[in-house]
């Protein structure tokens, strides 16, 4: 049995929150992401883990999880005794569609998606809830819409195969097969349940008290019967951050009970600001993250003038002690996006012992994003409406497993 633990919802500075709608830390230090593990009941992704995706893919793993950035799972393994024997599964991530620009934060786990179906070869759900952005963010309805509509572009951009992927928004989708579901959920979690996990108090609409059986029902196969007729037992691997495992600790709590199987998560830690790791990005400070649309000028600056550094404040100082890389925003970003190994070990190496200077350091992260963020650009220029209909039409993906 998993044990249910509770959140609590409001900020206390004195214990770190993270929930779907809240991440900080405590006193403003850094997230502790083994406390977290503890906390939500998850299990830490482990070097066997990885070496046994290495072997099973046949291909180096993601550099995300070479480093560290996905860190923890619910039943991972159990994915791959399966696809061991030969048995697929099925992806399943998501976005809510609440900003017209995605920073960089937002581009992980679709990034780590298309790896992951590239590698696995599996077929992949995409669920734009338009419909919690609306209730959430105090959106209409036509302007959640269109955001789903605008993002769907982005998260193409970032390369999925049409023939494996469906992309849909619940307000186009919930219906059907998939609203049964969501019904036969909703009868399984009281009240008192939803306030636990969730946080929900009597001061909240309902809407929101509604809201999480939507997010849950894509990881049962029968909510897609035009992908998955007659799977019913297909797994489902839900790639994502760590903020939304109390949809999937409620969603894994319920599933037997139903007759489906748990999905199983691969969770990621979170995106640090530029200022500092002590939460994620805030979409409501442009200068707290790089956007897909800034400008190379706007990276630059952003980085020269926001990223904090862990060099020391002079240089004959960052000389003697060197930087503080446990600190450092630039070496962090670099972690997360410079490809090359060796080249990052140097860079750890000559910046931690003082060689290299932060602005450097800077200069280099600063190639590296604006190459990403205009590759980025021009793939999503390429992206027609014509290509989003195709990603969202629901029709059956003949080739999903080859
Ligand atoms: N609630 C998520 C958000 O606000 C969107 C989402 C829906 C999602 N389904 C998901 C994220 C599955 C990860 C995995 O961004």
């Amino acid at each position: 049995m998993e044990v249910d633990k509770k959140d609590e919802r409001e900020s206390d500075s004195s214990e770190q929150v993270v929930n779907p709608w809240e991440v900080s830390a405590k006193d403003g230090g850094k997230i502790d992401y083994d406390k977290l593990i503890d906390k939500f009941g998850c299990q830490r992704l482990d070097e066997s883990l990885i070496d046994r995706v290495q072997r099973l893919t046949s291909r180096q793993p993601h550099v995300f999880l070479r480093r560290g950035v996905f860190f923890a799972h619910r039943d991972f393994n159990e994915i791959l005794d399966a696809y061991e024997k030969g048995d697929k599964f099925y992806l399943y991530t998501g976005r809510g569609p609440s900003s017209e620009a995605l920073h960089l934060g937002h581009l992980i786990p679709f990034m780590f998606t298309k790896y992951l179906q590239e590698a696995f070869k599996v077929p992949l759900v995409i669920q734009l809830t338009d419909d919690e952005k609306c209730m959430w963010k105090n959106l209409s309805v036509e302007e959640s819409q269109r955001l789903a509509r605008e993002n769907a572009k982005d998260i193409i951009a970032c390369g999925f195969d049409v023939t494996k992927t469906f992309i849909f928004s619940d307000f186009d989708y919930v219906g059907g097969a998939f609203y049964k579901n969501m019904v036969k959920v909703s009868k399984c979690v009281t009240l008192n349940k939803a306030m636990g996990i969730f946080g929900f108090s009597g001061e909240d609409h309902i809407g929101k008290l509604s809201f999480p059986p939507v997010q849950a029902v894509p990881s049962f196969p029968s909510s897609f019967p035009h992908l998955f007729p007659g799977k019913d037992n297909l797994r489902c691997l839900i790639p994502c951050a760590i903020d939304q495992d109390p949809y999937f600790r409620m969603t894994r709590d319920v599933a037997p009970r139903l007759g489906y199987s748990k999905p199983a998560l691969i969770e990621s830690s979170f995106f640090p600001a530029l200022q500092g790791e002590n939460g994620k990005m805030s979409a409501s400070d442009p200068n707290s993250a790089i956007y897909v649309t800034d400008t190379a000028k706007d990276i630059k600056n952003k980085i020269n003038r926001y990223a904090f550094s862990g060099g020391q404040d002079s240089v004959e100082k960052h000389r003697e002690l060197g930087a503080n890389l446990e600190v450092d925003i630039p070496v962090k970003y670099l972690s997360f996006f410079l490809e090359d190994d060796s080249e990052l070990e140097h860079i750890k190496k000559e910046y931690g012992e003082g060689r290299m200077l932060t602005g450097e350091v800077k200069k280099r992260l600063t190639e590296v994003l604006t190459e990403m963020v205009e590759r980025h650009r021009r793939s999503r220029a390429a992206v027609t409406d014509e290509m989003v209909d195709a990603f969202m039409a629901v029709r059956p993906l003949p080739s999903m497993f080859e």
